[in-house]
């Protein structure tokens, strides 16, 4: 079991590198002059490759976690209030690549300081969800 958890806190963390700097990326392309077309190239294959490559690691967290959870049954109100923001992180993570898709159609609206307050969720969430995993309050 100590081997699954361990995999599991790896791709963790893994995954989280992903969600900590793709909307960093955004910030920077959102601050962008229009004329920067180089620039803004170098950035959108930055995060493509990123967006593409958190995808196996987000999978294998979830893997991981859902064999602790229900293969070993550790489980408990702390690991519902956990699942909802683990489900958030993920829909966090697919809307990153619709705005993804949409800086790279040119189609973005939205401020760079909307991208800094955007980029401080899963900061949030990575808090609560370990509190909510090693503390178990409740
Ligand atoms: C759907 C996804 C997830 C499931 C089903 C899940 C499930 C679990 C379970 C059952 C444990 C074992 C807890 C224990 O042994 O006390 C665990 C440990 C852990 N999980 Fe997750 N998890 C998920 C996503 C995440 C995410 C997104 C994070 C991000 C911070 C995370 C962080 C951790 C940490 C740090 C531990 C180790 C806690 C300890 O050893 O005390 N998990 N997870």
């Amino acid at each position: 079991m100590l081997w699954i958890k361990a995999l599991h806190i790896i791709f963790v963390v893994s995954w989280f590198a992903a969600l900590f700097y793709l909307p960093r990326i955004f910030v920077n392309l959102a601050m962008l002059p229009a004329d920067s077309t180089v620039e803004r190239e170098r950035l959108l294959l930055m995060a493509r490759k990123l967006y593409r490559f958190g995808h196996p690691l987000m999978g294998l967290t979830v893997l991981f976690g859902g064999i602790l959870w229900l293969y070993y049954g550790i489980g408990g109100g702390w690991l519902h209030a956990k699942l909802a923001l683990a489900i958030g992180l993920i829909g966090y993570y697919y809307y990153c690549g619709r705005l993804l898709r949409e800086f790279a159609g040119g189609r973005n609206a939205r401020s760079h300081v909307w991208y800094r307050i955007f980029n401080e969720i899963p900061v949030l969430a990575l808090f609560a969800i370990v509190i909510l995993v090693v503390v178990k309050p409740f």
